[in-house]
């Protein structure tokens, strides 16, 4: 899972580059760089990659998201509809803005029901953010055409899916605009780092300014003499990220490629079993990072989960995951009913998820690594044949 695995020499010719050239800051400094923009190059990549009209480096996903929801004009009070079932940034961030975060319901792909949305938009609904979850695709084109009918943006969270796609387009790129995560822990990694994804003009130069204190960027004169814009932040990414980033992106389709090709081994090895693979609404376009399987019932995902271990295979049940489902995050229950920046939060009690628990506590996963040899892979067919038979007992 961590791009780590794949790391060889390519990263250290690439990072060895720019400590040897002591150039480490993406800005400035244009007559002593030889024209070297690693971060530039990154972004471009990026761009031509996707067919975004605009990247921008960031410095995290978390930043990403601050960068974007803070540049689409999220004040103190307005809402932000999303899912329950995402890592806990995708709210640290809207709560970060002090905005209010609204969870819709999720369905059996575990992404955002695109029928929980439209009863939850209010006049301070400022932006509806699908989470492309575990490898998948949300299902944006009724989330977009919601959003369209209310003239609300639509932000991706596809921290998780750098490189998927839904219907043939980069997951990130079909909002107003989306986020990649390259954190230690993604299929592509740079350390830690980010981007923001949009073919809004407007949008990107605002994104441009606040993350790196309102700094209007320019080759034309030194970074002292740039002008400012207002306040901002520093959510920078150096050089060095941004040449580890290039490498990530040349080895995006291999990465991918490998996980769906371990992915699909395991599927067939299992499918006379009747399992039941976690639908998807772009079954060309996951990126594999996860297999993820629906159990008829709760209590069957406990046995099966038990077998498998017993098997030699541990698997997760995603309802137990602390760190991806809200149900967990005391910090948000203790925002339930609050007035909020003048509005008042709803309850976030673990009782009002009730419906994401009746699917998330049936789902059960196994994490996949890119490289993976014979024996890992069937000792997770072996796991989950083993988990199905306890259910059948
Ligand atoms: C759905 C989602 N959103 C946002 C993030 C935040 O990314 P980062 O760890 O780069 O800050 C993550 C990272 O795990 C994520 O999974």
């Amino acid at each position: 899972m961590a791009g780590t695995e794949i790391f060889d020499n390519e990263e250290i010719k690439a990072i060895t580059d720019v400590i040897e050239r002591k150039m480490i800051h993406r800005y400035g400094s244009h007559n002593s760089r030889n024209g070297h923009y690693r971060v530039d190059e990154f972004e471009n990549k990026a761009k031509a990659i996707t067919g975004s009209k605009f990247a921008l480096g960031v410095s995290n996903g978390t930043a990403a998201l601050i960068v974007a929801l803070k540049a689409m004009g999220v004040k103190p009070g307005d809402e932000i509809i999303t899912t329950p079932f995402t890592f806990i940034a995708t709210i640290e961030a809207i709560v970060e803005c002090n905005a209010v975060p609204i969870l819709g319901e999720i369905d059996e792909t575990l992404s955002l029901d695109p029928e929980s949305i439209e009863k939850l938009i209010t006049h301070k609904t400022k932006a509806i953010m699908p989470v492309h979850m575990f490898g998948v695709a949300a299902d944006l084109d009724p989330i977009i055409s919601i959003a369209n009918k209310h003239n609300i943006p639509v932000i991706e969270d596809a921290c998780e899916v750098v490189g998927g796609t839904y219907k043939g387009k980069y997951l990130g790129t079909l909002g107003l605009c989306g986020t990649w995560s390259f954190d230690p822990n993604k299929t592509l990694t740079v350390g830690e780092g980010g981007m923001v994804l949009t073919n809004d003009e407007d949008l990107y130069n605002k994104m441009d300014y606040y993350h790196d204190h309102g700094h209007i960027h320019s080759k034309e004169v030194d970074r002292g003499d740039e002008g400012k814009s207002g306040f901002g932040v520093n959510y920078r990414l150096s050089e060095i990220q941004g040449a580890l980033g290039i490498v990530a992106l040349d080895k995006m389709e291999m990465a991918i490629g490998k996980l769906r090709a371990t992915k699909k081994k395991i599927l067939d090895a299992v499918a006379d079993t009747g399992i039941k693979p976690r639908p998807m609404n772009d079954n060309e376009g996951e990126t594999a990072s996860h297999v993820i399987f629906l159990m008829p019932t709760a209590e069957d995902a406990k046995k099966f989960q038990t077998a498998a271990k017993n098997a030699g295979c541990g698997c997760g049940i995603i309802a137990d995951n602390t760190w991806h489902y809200a149900k967990h995050w005391e910090a948000l229950d203790a925002m339930s009913e609050k007035d909020f920046f003048g509005t008042k939060a709803p309850s976030y009690a673990p009782e009002t998820m009730a419906n994401a628990d009746a699917i998330l506590s049936r789902a059960v996963m196994f994490g996949l690594n890119i490289c993976m040899d014979e024996e890992s892979i069937n000792k997770i067919i072996d796991s989950i044949r083993a988990g199905m038979k306890a259910i059948k007992q």
